[in-house]
């Protein structure tokens, strides 16, 4: 057998595609380094932050394929660094993110804050630049969820986010919560709600994000059409449960999205199922499988479940839903969720031209 040489490496790696973009590795001088013997194979590749999620899961696609590739070569190891991109500047609010992704439902109570938060903490414990903003002004839960309190401060007009220190990321947060007094109810016109969200939006201090989640409350359209306006979501993700009547409001909130042209980046099923901790046995309490049949016929995909679980109602409470990811029964059906969702937005990017690299004037 011939040693393997670092361009028949170079080769292979060319047709891997990049989890953000989709597109291959060396197009954008991904493939940092690669030194191949008949000894060992070994390649740095450069991934951006955006899809930190995926880093090994990809890692262990590119070893695979090589080891496929180079069977008599016994040591074969890919490393993962990071590669970076210039920051996109959203619409017109001028919010730096890559990726805005809208979580919302038809009815309420379905837990999208719940699965809004967990996105956002697991998108930022794998080391992605993540933002979170509640966009329920009505009923703002994300304080509560992540035990969060207190006014933020303003610094030259711009509002100073509260952070949760997510791993060693730091995440920033805007909610309607840390303006209103808890308990306080407050009366929104169609216009100063319009106003709200564009200000959250515009004046807080996000800094450069990978993903900027937007919690959205339950119901209407005006919070949709308001950041359809706003800024070019990535797309929105519907929370459901598994019974008829809720996936029947499921289906009206995705046409909702769709009349408004923000992309379904998919649905979640929340409280799929209960397994009781005493017995071991499983109740489907709402039915089960609904949402992912429901996603199927309206031509979306379908990210995940999550079941019912005491813990996840008590880390709520708490304040402390990133504890979700601490627990081994509830963490692989947020990790899982979060990985579909980025491979899903990488799918979707390979789709689209590629972004010129020089302003267009
Ligand atoms: N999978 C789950 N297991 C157990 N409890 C859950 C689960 N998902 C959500 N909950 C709990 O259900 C309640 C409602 O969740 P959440 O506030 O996330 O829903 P929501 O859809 O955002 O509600 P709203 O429509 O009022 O905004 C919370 O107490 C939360 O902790
Ligand atoms: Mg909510």
């Amino acid at each position: 057998m011939p040693a393997p040489t670092t361009a028949a490496v170079e080769a292979i790696l060319a047709d891997f595609p990049d989890p953000e973009t989709g597109r291959p590795l060396t197009a954008m001088g991904q493939v940092q380094a690669v030194a191949a013997n008949a000894a060992g194979i070994s390649a740095t590749i450069g991934l951006t932050s955006h899809s930190a999620i995926l880093w090994p899961a990809t890692r262990a696609r590119i070893e695979e394929r090589l080891r496929t590739a180079f069977p008599e070569v016994p040591g074969i190891t890919v490393t993962i660094g990071p590669h970076d991109r210039p920051p996109v500047k959203l619409g017109q609010l001028g919010v730096e993110a890559k990726s805005v992704i809208a979580v919302g439902s038809g009815k309420g109570g379905v837990g999208k804050s719940t699965i809004a938060s967990s996105i956002a903490i697991g998108l930022a414990l794998a080391g992605s630049r993540t933002g979170l903003l509640d966009a329920d002004v009505y009923g703002p839960s994300v304080p509560h969820l992540l035990g969060l309190a207190g006014r933020p401060q303003v610094e030259n007009g711009r509002i100073v986010p509260q952070v949760l220190d997510v791993g060693r990321s730091q995440m920033p947060v805007m909610s309607m919560g840390f303006l209103v007094p808890p308990g306080e109810a407050v009366v929104w016109r169609g216009p100063m709600l319009h106003g709200a969200i564009t200000q959250m939006l515009r004046d807080t201090l996000w800094g450069q994000l990978d993903y900027l989640v937007i919690d959205m409350p339950p119901g209407t359209g005006d919070v949709a059409l308001t950041l359809s306006q706003a800024l070019p979501l990535s797309g929105a993700v519907v929370v459901c449960t598994p019974q008829d009547v809720a996936l029947l409001d499921a289906t009206k909130a995705i046409a909702m999205f769709r009349k408004v042209n923000i992309p379904l980046l998919g649905m979640v099923e929340n409280m799929s199922f209960f397994v009781c901790p005493d017995t071991g046995k499983r109740y489907d309490i709402f039915g089960t499988g609904g949402a992912r049949r429901t996603a199927r016929e309206l031509d979306i995909p379908f990210l995940g479940e999550v079941p019912i679980q005491i813990p996840i109602r008590e880390h709520g409470d708490a304040g402390r839903t990133a504890a979700n990811y601490d627990d081994p029964a509830s963490r692989p059906y947020f990790q899982s969720i979060c990985e579909r969702l980025v491979g899903n937005l990488a799918a979707a990017a390979a789709t689209k031209p590629p972004m010129p690299s020089l302003p267009v004037l």
